[in-house]
């Protein structure tokens, strides 16, 4: 059974992991660095790039040690590509480069996105393509047809913030610590999701794109009025939300005959999204497929994963393969304003 070592340090986690084609995941670690970047309110790229220097060595030492395996053991290296931050994509991608070239095996160029998109079908083997993605994450939002490894058609993404974005812009408004996401789906468990009218930027329209920086805006004065429980803002940002979500999903679910929706990404991590679509699925007669939340946050195991997906489709990568600050999983989607930036 081939077995891929996974490595990631597109964003702000470093991560590896050794992960085998029949699902097996024999080791994985990762170590973020919410600490180092917390004073700054978001992640700073310059302290992450160095930050994954010192940490991504030593993990890869760690999986191989925990798995008591050697990398004569390993049938290929699979190193995130891109997107991301670039001068941290270097290192996870130089990392494995190295790798490759010392034990003579195959390198597997990953994307990012492409990690989050098969994550699913590592937890769930009955997940079969094509399925509906709902890709939510710190830099992205978009809806997906997946067809096949490494066969994407975009049929909406955000037209200004992603969601994982306006998550954490609108917790520094409310004062919470780095990352937003958690700390305010805990807070919202506390307060009225009724409480603060929100706005549901685009619902109801039949345009396929999603839209956050007018909610991100109206939370911001909401916060300024002084009038509402920070924890009934959290709530109610939450829901309205859940609510453009939903509403987007549901008009891509009509325009798409996949039996499956699925949702991954960082913000999959969220129990009340999580429910949300489920419950979405179901009224739509779909099958629905989530990856445990551990698996929906960045880590090795997806990018090892998706690399055990390639490896099995005969694509591997040159020792040229190149880091990449924008890579879209859909090449020939048409751009979107807002949305350029962040593929
Ligand atoms: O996929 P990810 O780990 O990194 C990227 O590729 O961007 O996603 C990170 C994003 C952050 O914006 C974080 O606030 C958000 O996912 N996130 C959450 C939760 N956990 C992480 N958002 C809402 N609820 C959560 N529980
Ligand atoms: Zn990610």
């Amino acid at each position: 059974m081939p077995l891929i070592l996974g490595l990631e340090s597109s964003c702000d986690d470093s991560a590896a992991a050794l992960v085998s084609s029949d699902r097996q995941i024999l080791a994985q670690a990762v170590v973020g660095q919410n600490d180092a970047h917390r004073p700054f309110g978001g992640v700073v790229p310059e302290i992450a790039a160095r930050a994954h220097v010192e940490i991504l060595p030593g993990l890869i030492r760690r999986v191989l040690d925990d798995a008591k395996l050697s990398l004569d053991a390993v049938d290929a290296i699979a190193a995130t590509a891109g997107p991301g931050l670039i001068g941290g994509v270097m290192v996870a991608l130089l990392a494995g480069k190295g790798l490759a070239l010392a034990a003579g095996k195959p390198l597997i160029a990953v994307n990012h996105l492409e990690g989050h998109a098969l994550s699913p079908r590592l937890a769930d083997p009955d997940l079969d393509f094509p399925y509906l993605l709902l890709l939510v994450s710190g830099g992205h939002c978009q809806l997906l047809e997946v067809r096949g490894v490494g066969d994407y058609r975009r049929l909406a993404t955000t037209i200004d913030d992603a969601v994982g974005e306006a998550f954490d812009k609108s917790a520094k408004l409310l004062g919470l610590p780095y990352p937003g996401g958690p700390a305010i789906e805990e807070l919202a468990r506390h307060g009225d999701s009724q409480a603060v009218p929100l706005p549901r930027p685009l619902a109801g329209s039949n345009e396929p794109h999603f839209s956050f920086a007018g909610l991100k805006s109206a939370v911001q004065r909401a916060v300024a009025s002084n009038r509402h429980r920070p924890e009934d803002v959290a709530a109610s940002f939450q829901q309205a939300v859940i609510d453009c979500l939903v509403d987007r999903t549901a008009v891509a679910l009509e325009s798409s005959t996949a039996p499956s929706l699925v949702v991954a990404g960082g913000v999959a991590a969220n129990q009340a999204i999580r429910s949300a679509l489920a419950a979405l699925a179901q009224r739509h007669g779909r099958r629905f497929s989530v990856p445990p939340a551990w698996l929906c946050t960045d880590n090795a195991a997806m990018i090892a994963w998706a690399g055990a997906e390639r490896f099995a489709a005969g694509m591997t990568d040159g020792l040229d393969a190149p880091a990449r600050a924008r890579w879209p999983l859909d090449e020939a989607a048409e751009k979107v304003r807002g949305a350029g930036a962040k593929a």
